[in-house]
């Protein structure tokens, strides 16, 4: 029995890939299939896929041409597949040509012509891309259009956007997202989305009421790395959890004079977000009390070079160290009643922790591929909630209402001392 084998995402099943597969049936007796894992497929950077493994999966097997089914979920996983399922042909498009020569020491290895004019990609855009427009021009701005480029189905464009990313600043955030919801454009803005917890309510009820996404974007959230962090947590890997502590810190701002004091981002804007964000996903918002101590760079006191806050929860405290005028370890580190996760610096870029206990034996180390500080994903979601009308966000709009409070508190804390 002459036995071959085929790889592919098969988003959006459609012509070509029949085709492809009914040559490659055509070719032996036996045809095994292999869809690529959604993880597998975020690494290889093909991102934005519209459908699930599984109903990827359900797209071959309604084709009814292969005869078995497998996910592929590693690099080199052709070939244990390949000597396991003992294959004869391994073949793929001509889109491929030359790519899996490697694999010519195994079995045979043949291109099919690609058919002309049909992808997954054209079909994913096929009611035309997302138009993105970028408000400002901040790193992350410059950052944050980039990585639009490696996303499937969105384009950033200066004419009638269906949706802007803001990255003005802070005290702007809640006029600009207003006017954009206002005009009818879905919006992800750079946290905090407003600085007030009041405000930032105002904006998400405005939001729904005219059917737009509102999305708060901190980037670090989109981290696979953290979302599994989040889930090891939940499911009680380190027992409860007593406190959480996150440090966040930058000098590459520096602050020279009142244009720097009234344009750049202070301390717990430019920080704060992220380092609550470990905060309230682990211990919720329902915090009991709040210390703020800040460290001012200007007698008025609107720019804090450094905050330190100190959360007390029934069972639990927190800490966040968030600063732009000293340097600190940027680490993070959940302590629990049966162990702890330590994530070095920079945590907020996670690609690795560690769950640690008192038997270092059974410590462990999660790796997890992170691409574009986890902007590309952010987008991803974004793009996702607009289309589907399903939520896709990591950050409740509860959280970021949160985010917005504490800033105000600190803010309103800043100004009563300087009276
Ligand atoms: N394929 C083909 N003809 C097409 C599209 C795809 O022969 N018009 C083949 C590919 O060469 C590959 C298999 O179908 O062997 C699965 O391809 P996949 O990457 O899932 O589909 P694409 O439509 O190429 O997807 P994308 O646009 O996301 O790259």
């Amino acid at each position: 029995m002459k036995k071959v084998i085929t790889y592919g995402t098969f988003d959006m099943l459609h012509y070509g890939h029949r085709n492809l597969l009914e040559r490659a049936k055509a070719m032996g007796d036996y045809l095994v299939v292999g869809v690529t894992s959604d993880d597998f497929d975020r690494r290889r950077g093909k991102i934005n896929t519209h459908q699930s493994l599984m109903e990827r999966m359900a797209g071959v097997r309604a084709l009814e041409i292969a005869d078995e089914i497998i996910v592929e979920e590693y690099v080199g996983q052709k070939i244990d597949d390949i000597k396991r399922y003992e294959i004869d042909i391994f073949t793929v498009g001509s889109d491929w040509e030359g790519e899996f020569d490697y694999l010519k020491d195994y079995c045979e290895v043949v291109y099919l012509p690609r058919t002309e004019g049909v992808s997954s990609t054209d079909i994913r855009t096929h009611n035309g891309a997302l138009a993105l427009k970028i408000i400002g021009n901040h790193s992350v701005a410059v950052k944050f259009a980039k990585e639009c480029s490696y996303v499937n189905g969105v384009a950033v464009t200066n004419d009638n956007p269906d949706a802007v990313y803001i990255d003005s600043h802070p005290r702007r955030h809640y006029k600009d997202i207003k006017k954009a919801l206002n005009e009818g454009k879905h919006v992800i803005a750079e946290s905090p989305i407003a600085t007030s917890g009041a405000e930032c309510e105002e904006l998400f009820a405005l939001a729904k009421a005219n059917d737009l996404v509102l999305m708060d974007g901190i980037k670090s959230a989109y981290s696979t790395a953290y979302a599994r962090l989040l889930l090891l947590v939940k499911s009680g890997a380190i027992g409860s959890v007593v406190s959480v502590d996150a440090t966040c810190t930058s000098l590459e701002d520096i602050i020279r004079g009142p244009e720097d004091i009234k344009e750049k981002w202070n301390s717990i804007c430019a920080w704060g977000p992220t380092a609550l964000l470990p905060v309230f996903q682990i211990l919720g918002t329902d915090y009991k009390s709040k210390n703020v101590t800040s460290f001012h760079v200007d007698e008025e006191k609107t720019f804090d070079g450094f905050t330190k806050i100190d959360f007390v929860y029934d069972r639990a405290v927190a800490s966040i160290k968030v600063a732009k005028t000293a340097k600190s370890e940027g680490n993070l580190v959940i302590t629990g009643t049966r162990g702890y996760i330590y994530v070095p610096a920079p945590w907020w870029k996670m690609d690795y922790f560690e769950v640690r206990y008192e038997n270092a034996e059974n410590n462990k180390r999660h790796f997890y591929q992170l691409d574009g500080e986890g902007i590309r994903y952010e987008i991803v979601a974004f793009a996702k909630t607009i289309e589907t009308g399903r939520n896709y966000s990591y950050i409740s709009e509860e959280e970021s209402v949160a985010i917005a409070s504490v800033i105000e508190d600190c803010m309103n804390i800043w100004k009563a001392d300087v009276r």
